[in-house]
C-alpha cells in the first residue's frame, strides 16, 4: 500500500513584513527576493508533504501581479496541488496586507519539486488524497499543465 498525503498536509503559511533590504531601486518588494522566500516556502511545503528531502526541479510559472512597498506584510502561501510519478506540483501564492488594511494577491507561481531519498535519487511522492471539489479542481488543472510540461519537455530533446 502507497503511503497517502493531503493537501492539508502540505499546506504551508509565512508572514513577513517588507524592510529596506528587500527593495528595489525604485522602492518596491525586490523580485528576487520574492523569489528566494517562494521557493523556500515550497520546499517547506513538500517536505511536510512528502516527509522527506525534496528539490525543486523547474519554477513552472510566475506572475508578478502587482507590486509591494516598505511596511506592507506579505503573506505567501504553498501546498501541494499535483502528484506525478516522482515529480508534485507547489502553488505558491503571496498576499500583501497594504497599510491601509486592504488585502491583494501579488504574486501566484507553479513549483516542480521532486522527492528525494537519503541518497539524493528521485523517489515516489505519497499519494495525493483529495478532499474537496475545490481541491479537486486545482488537481485537474495542475494535471494539464503536468502534461502540458511533458510534452515541452520531450519536444525540446
Ligand atoms: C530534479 C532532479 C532530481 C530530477 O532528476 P531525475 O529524477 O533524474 O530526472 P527525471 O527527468 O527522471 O525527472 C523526474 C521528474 O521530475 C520532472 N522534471 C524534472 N525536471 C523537470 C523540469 N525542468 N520541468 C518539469 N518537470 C521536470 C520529470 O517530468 C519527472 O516527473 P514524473 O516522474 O512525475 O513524471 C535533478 O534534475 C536535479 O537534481 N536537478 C537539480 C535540482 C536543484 O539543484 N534544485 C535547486 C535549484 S536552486
Amino acid at each position: 500500500m502507497e503511503k497517502t498525503s493531503t493537501v492539508q498536509d502540505s499546506l504551508t503559511r509565512q508572514t513577513r513584513m517588507l524592510m529596506y533590504q528587500d527593495l528595489n531601486t525604485r522602492g518596491k518588494l525586490y523580485g528576487g527576493r520574492l523569489l528566494e522566500w517562494i521557493d523556500m516556502v515550497a520546499g517547506i511545503t513538500g517536505r511536510r508533504y512528502c516527509g522527506t528531502e525534496v528539490t525543486t526541479a523547474a519554477i513552472d510559472k510566475l506572475d508578478f501581479l502587482t507590486a509591494a512597498k516598505l511596511g506592507d506584510i506579505l503573506e505567501i502561501i504553498g501546498k501541494v496541488t499535483y502528484v506525478g510519478n516522482t515529480s508534485f506540483e507547489v502553488k505558491v501564492e503571496t498576499y500583501v496586507d497594504r497599510q491601509n488594511g486592504e488585502r491583494e494577491r501579488i504574486n501566484r507561481a507553479y513549483l516542480v519539486m521532486v522527492a528525494l531519498d537519503e541518497e539524493e535519487r528521485s523517489i515516489r511522492p505519497p499519494r495525493l488524497v483529495l478532499q474537496n471539489d475545490e481541491e479537486r479542481l486545482e488537481y485537474e488543472a495542475a494535471e494539464q499543465r503536468y502534461l502540458a510540461r511533458k510534452k515541452a519537455r520531450a519536444a525540446a530533446k
